[in-house]
């Protein structure tokens, strides 16, 4: 199939390992697939010291419940891409924890306190579900399918952050008073989620043309914005003053993309930014960590099956 042929038909669930596809579409499909699974397992990382911190078990119990689901979502999706038949998901775990793979701009960022827990579970996972959700129409179906389970699943991590942050919002002053602090913090990062504007965005041309993206980033900016403005105020948070948000006529938002900090976006998205390294080496540190698993059942697999080791680490 050659890639005109491809963006005749891209449409939702149209393409499948069975088709003979041309490279172009392979590697931008791996390189969007590779970056939403990296992202998954990134995000995991920056919330598993909450499983620890939580106040109640409750509280640990869903933390943790989170954190495993985030991980699942990340080795469904190297399934995905490695079904493109470009790199296997050793591969593509290798180099998220050598500094090469890119992951979202908010995973990034440390985490310090229990206060900032809805800021990734309620507002960054409710970015998530709105970019997910018309993944469920993208044309690369094992990609798609993926998102059913991910999506039902991210909808229990929106409820289970809108409820911290409802406690929070309702318990002590001070209590009010950090979670606007971290909001604060947040906000910016959480509206650049969804990336540059489509004319400033390098791949959106060629990934909407083959029917990878389904929607713009600008497009669902704005949704994210109308819908989560509302509850934020909601819950008493105040929106900064910066970046400024335009209210148009007919009640919908819009970000004035210049307040937001580009250079910083861009730095961390070649992984140059501070926190970067510190969240890339700590994924290198846990992998390092477990080799000896991979190494114990790599020989298993030799020694009980005579498999060599890529059929061991598949
Ligand atoms: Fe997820
Ligand atoms: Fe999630």
């Amino acid at each position: 199939m050659d890639i005109e042929e491809v963006k005749r038909r891209a449409g939702p669930r149209e393409f499948s390992p069975k088709d003979d596809l041309p490279e172009e579409y392979r590697k931008a499909a791996t390189r969007m697939i590779q970056f939403h699974a990296n992202s998954e397992i990134m995000g995991a990382y920056l919330e598993r010291p909450f499983i620890r911190e939580a106040p109640s078990l409750d509280r640990k119990l869903a933390c943790s419940a989170k954190v495993q689901d985030e991980i699942g979502h990340g080795q469904l999706l190297y399934r995905a891409a490695e079904s493109l038949g470009l790199k296997t998901r050793d591969e593509m775990l290798d180099e998220l924890a050598n500094g090469e793979g890119k992951f979202l701009n908010c995973f990034h960022y440390p985490m310090d306190d229990w206060v900032e827990t809805p800021m990734i579970a309620f507002f960054v996972d409710g970015a998530a579900m709105r970019r997910q959700a018309t993944l469920k129409r993208t044309s690369w179906e094992p990609y798609a399918h993926a998102m059913d389970k991910v999506c039902f699943e991210e909808g229990f991590h929106v409820k289970h952050g809108e409820a911290i942050l409802h406690e929070l919002m309702t318990g002590s002053k001070k209590e009010q008073e950090m979670t606007q602090e971290a909001f604060e913090e947040w906000w910016p990062r959480i509206i650049q989620f969804f990336g540059p504007t489509n004319d400033k965005s390098t791949h959106h041309g060629f990934a909407s043309e083959v029917g990878l993206k389904q929607m713009g980033n600008d497009e669902l900016r704005n949704a994210f914005l109308n819908a989560y403005i509302p509850k934020a105020k909601k819950y008493g948070l105040e929106i900064p003053d910066e970046p400024r948000i335009r209210e148009n006529d007919d009640g919908t938002y819009e970000v004035v993309e210049e307040d937001l900090d580009w250079d910083e976006f861009f730095t961390i998205a070649k992984n140059d930014y501070d926190g970067s390294h510190q969240q890339i080496n700590g994924r290198q540190a846990a992998q390092e960590a477990v080799d000896w698993v991979r190494e114990v059942l790599d020989e298993h697999e030799a020694r009980e099956f005579g498999g060599t080791q890529q059929q061991a680490a598949d």
